[in-house]
């Protein structure tokens, strides 16, 4: 069968799908349009995707033959999930093997914001280190015993709780599920459930870990950065669309919260002329959340697993829409 991959993919997995299918791989760095999509992918049967292709209902409508969509992440919200079940196509993703990797980088930030360190590089390089030890030099604020509020206690949110045993903090977390996560959060890390007006107004460190939907979307917004304290830090690598962006830049300016670490935006690539990007507060990085070798390697191989494993009539192993084995 056929086979459109929207970017290239890092290791060996697409030579083990070329043996099973006919595979055509995009050859650009630049994402493919949709008309582009539509193009290559017209007779295939199944594609897989990224985060930055927006598989919308009207493309899908334009893919007659596809059977199965297998994406290249955990989150799928550039996807139509309903249009594809609707038209019984599965979709499928990558859980499990980002986990670490994205709970990593999100300490990597709360470090960098907490301790300015993306800042003080810069003034090591720019020159501007003449004294030899100053007493008031970049003073930044303490992670060891500090509180840690988690909005999400998912798989990768719950992995960032874990990684404060070391740092001695409470945990607090806010989580509309009740799942077998939050239950060892509380076991086993003593982390407090709480309401999301609550966490923000006693965390010093507001780390986001929810998917983007329509519930989550600007959960993060004026009213809610209003309730944190003028010390705090919040930091996303989830999705840039569930903060508002230009409040948080005004809370930021005005030093109404202390700063911020985001690995996602709203609109990625950012624009350079993003008033976030001005603010020494603030430490950027490229979504780079799973950007690990292995775990890049281990995406690709999942996400060629998935697609060999629809494509064989056997149901995936991280199937995104379990409903579409349940309609007639
Ligand atoms: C995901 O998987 O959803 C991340 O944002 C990218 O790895």
């Amino acid at each position: 069968m056929k086979i459109f991959v929207t970017r290239n993919l890092p290791g060996r997995a697409l030579s083990r799908l070329s043996e099973a299918h006919e595979v055509d791989v995009w050859e650009y760095e630049t994402p493919p349009t949709k008309d582009q999509i539509i193009e290559r992918a017209k007779e295939c049967a199944g594609i897989i995707t990224l985060l930055s292709d927006d598989i919308s209902r009207n493309l899908i409508a334009a893919l007659p033959e596809l059977k199965v969509i297998s994406q290249y992440a955990v989150g799928y919200n550039n996807i139509d999930i309903t249009e594809a079940t609707r038209r019984g196509i599965i979709v499928t993703n990558t859980p499990g093997v980002l986990t670490e990797a994205t709970a990593d980088l999100t300490w990597a930030l709360i470090l960098s914001v907490a301790r300015r360190i993306a800042e003080a590089d810069r003034y090591v390089r720019e020159g501007a280190w003449r004294v030899a030890w100053g007493p008031e030099l970049l003073l930044g604020m303490d992670i060891f015993g500090a509180t840690l509020g988690i909005i999400g206690m998912g798989r990768i949110g719950y992995a960032v709780a874990r990684r404060t045993t070391g740092f001695d903090m409470q945990v607090l977390y806010y989580s509309r599920s009740d799942t077998y996560l939050t239950r060892a959060a509380e076991k086993n890390l003593g982390a407090i459930k709480m309401s999301l007006e609550q966490l923000l107004a006693e965390a010093d460190i507001v780390s986001i870990h929810v998917p983007l939907t329509d519930q989550t979307r600007n959960m993060i917004a004026g009213k809610e950065l209003s309730l944190m304290k003028q010390t705090a830090i919040l930091i996303n690598t989830s999705r840039g669309a569930v903060v508002n962006e230009n409040d948080l830049y005004e809370f930021l300016r005005e030093r109404r919260i202390y700063g911020a670490g985001l690995d996602v935006f709203q609109q990625e690539p950012t624009p350079l002329d993003n008033h976030l990007l001005e603010l020494d507060n603030v430490v950027a990085t490229p979504h780079i959340g799973s950007a690990t070798v292995s775990t890049r390697n281990r995406m690709a191989q999942i996400v060629v697993d998935n697609i060999l494993q629809a494509l064989d009539n056997k149901k995936p192993k991280h199937l995104v829409n379990h409903e579409v084995y349940h309609q007639s």
